[in-house]
């Protein structure tokens, strides 16, 4: 499939709180992963051509359940709540929350992940543990890095070849002020939402 400037079609589906209420149809999910307040729900609308389809907020740790959204009826993007906002030096699993750690390690159906990473931060033991966790699991991934908007291109480039030292991920730049990384975004997962 080739890259495309329509906007797919989106639909809320539900908000999992438990295990048991993650969709059980084989429909392919991609998770949203980051630090709370690095901007998942922001880039989700920003991609999806919607302001209010996620819930963004100014308080960290807003988004605490699962949020399927179901895109071209084909694939769920899921936003994740955010890890980290407890800043407390603990394992992914402990900051993170039972219920993401059970979800990511048992869902047969998570074909992909988006790992977001705040332009100005460099990457923590979170986003090693998670990108170590997505390469042992075979869970094919992009780092995102958001809100680019904060710097100039230099930094970014400086950025962007930190997170190379880490991983061998594609690196995707995104803002939700302008249409940086959209394009590529949604190609991505076109690519990968089977
Ligand atoms: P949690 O759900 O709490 O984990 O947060 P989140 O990761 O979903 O972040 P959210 O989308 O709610 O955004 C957090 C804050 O960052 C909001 O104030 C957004 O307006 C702001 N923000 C998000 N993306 C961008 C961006 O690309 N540029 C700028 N300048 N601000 C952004
Ligand atoms: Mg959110």
């Amino acid at each position: 499939m080739s890259s495309r400037d329509t906007l797919p079609s989106a639909n809320f589906v539900l908000s999992a709180t438990a295990l048991s209420q993650v969709p059980q149809d084989p429909r392919p999910h991609i998770v949203i992963a980051g630090r709370s307040n690095v901007g998942k729900s922001s880039l989700l609308n920003a991609l999806l051509g919607q302001k209010k389809l996620a819930r963004v907020s100014a308080t960290p740790g807003r988004t605490q359940a699962l949020n399927f959204f179901l895109i071209d009826d084909t694939y769920y993007i899921v936003d994740l709540p955010g890890y980290g906002f407890a800043r407390a030096p603990v394992a992914v699993k402990d900051a993170w929350g039972a219920l993401v750690d059970e979800y990511l390690d048992t869902c047969a159906n998570v074909s992909a992940a988006l790992s977001l990473l705040d332009c100005r931060r460099n990457p923590e033991d979170e986003e090693r543990m998670l990108w170590d966790f997505f390469a042992r699991k075979n869970i094919p991934f992009a780092v995102v890095l958001t809100k680019t908007d904060k710097l100039g291109r230099g930094a970014l480039n400086t950025a962007a070849k930190l997170v190379t030292e880490t991983t061998t991920a594609d690196i995707i730049r995104h803002s939700t002020e302008h249409a940086d990384g959209r394009k590529e975004l949604r190609s991505w997962l076109e690519r990968h939402a089977r």
